[in-house]
């Protein structure tokens, strides 16, 4: 498996793949990667000849005060993983390669209105940094299709909608949430847990999980649901940042026969901040 940091370097060994006639899929990636991302890996294998992982901790997505500094780089463990759930090419640019102009001075894609609710609203400028950053790839990589996590449900969603808003020839596959055996949706955060903590964590998937069953079995009140759960979360010791049921097309309100749903959660638990969500189709 190749490593590069270089945009030359990749092009080129783009160029003789498409030369092969071989698709390209791409998983981009911040590192530290676990089965969650690994699983994407092999999705990505079902859809084309050759994989590209990108490894980049993206400045422009981190707020003030958020954990870019720390945000855990281990490119040595990730190839190991690489090469188990084996990759065709790792793609690790440094941020002066991704942003040539510098992060300050970048032309920015931002997706209005999908961006702005829950992760948005919490983390002002974040999606904006991750269209920028994933623009960016498309543009260097040019892949057939790009892979992403249900675990960020927002996110994927905001990145289909950038990609046909600006008919990007790139189709957009979305690849289930892995979670440990207890639940928690696997996540490099998950490390700034603590033992007391990591017991806790469980429960937003829990939480999740019982709201699901209430809308399949045919509850339909649902601030009351919403309500309910976020007090139970609370109670077990989360900082709530929302606990939503949107429909799952556009995160826009349901109406009571919306058939379509998702249920979307993030919380603080000491120096973490968990996301996770479910989707319910009825
Ligand atoms: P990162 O958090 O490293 O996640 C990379 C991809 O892995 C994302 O598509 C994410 O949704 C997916 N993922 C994370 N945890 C997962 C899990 N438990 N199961 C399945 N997939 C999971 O998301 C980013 O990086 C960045 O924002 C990025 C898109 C790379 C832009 O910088």
């Amino acid at each position: 498996m190749l490593v590069t940091h270089t945009k030359q370097e990749l092009a080129e060994q783009i160029d003789e793949w498409r030369h092969n006639g071989d698709h390209i899929a791409l998983v981009p990636t911040m590192g530290n990667l676990h089965a969650g991302h690994l699983s994407l890996v092999e999705l990505a294998r079902e859809h084309a000849e050759r994989v590209i992982v990108s490894i980049f901790v993206n400045p422009t997505q981190f707020g003030e005060g958020e954990d870019f500094d720390k945000y855990p780089r281990t490119l040595e463990r990730d190839q190991r993983h690489l090469k188990k759930t084996p990759a065709d090419m790792i793609f690790a640019p440094d941020v002066d390669t991704m942003y040539p102009f510098g992060p300050d001075n970048a032309t920015t894609v931002s997706v209005p209105g999908l961006s702005e609710n829950f992760c948005g609203a919490a983390r002002p400028g974040h999606f904006d940094g991750v269209t920028t950053v994933v623009a960016r790839l498309f543009a260097i990589v040019q892949p057939d299709v790009a892979v992403f996590g249900q675990k960020d449900y927002q996110q994927q969603l905001v990145i289909r909608r950038m990609a046909e808003d600006m008919s990007l020839p790139v189709g957009i596959i979305t690849g289930e949430t892995i979670r440990d055996d207890d639940g928690l949706a696997l996540s490099s955060r998950n490390s700034y847990l603590t033992d007391e903590e990591r017991a806790v964590a469980p429960t937003l998937h829990a939480v999740l999980a019982s709201v699901g069953q209430k809308l399949q079995s045919g509850g339909r009140d649902f601030a009351d649901l919403e309500t309910e759960a976020s007090e139970r979360l609370e109670d077990a010791g989360f900082e709530l940042d929302y606990f939503s049921i949107r429909r799952a097309l556009n995160l826009e309100i349901p109406d009571r026969d919306c058939d379509d749903l998702v249920v979307l959660v993030a919380a603080q638990l000491g120096a973490a901040r968990l996301i996770d969500n479910i989707v319910v189709t009825i």
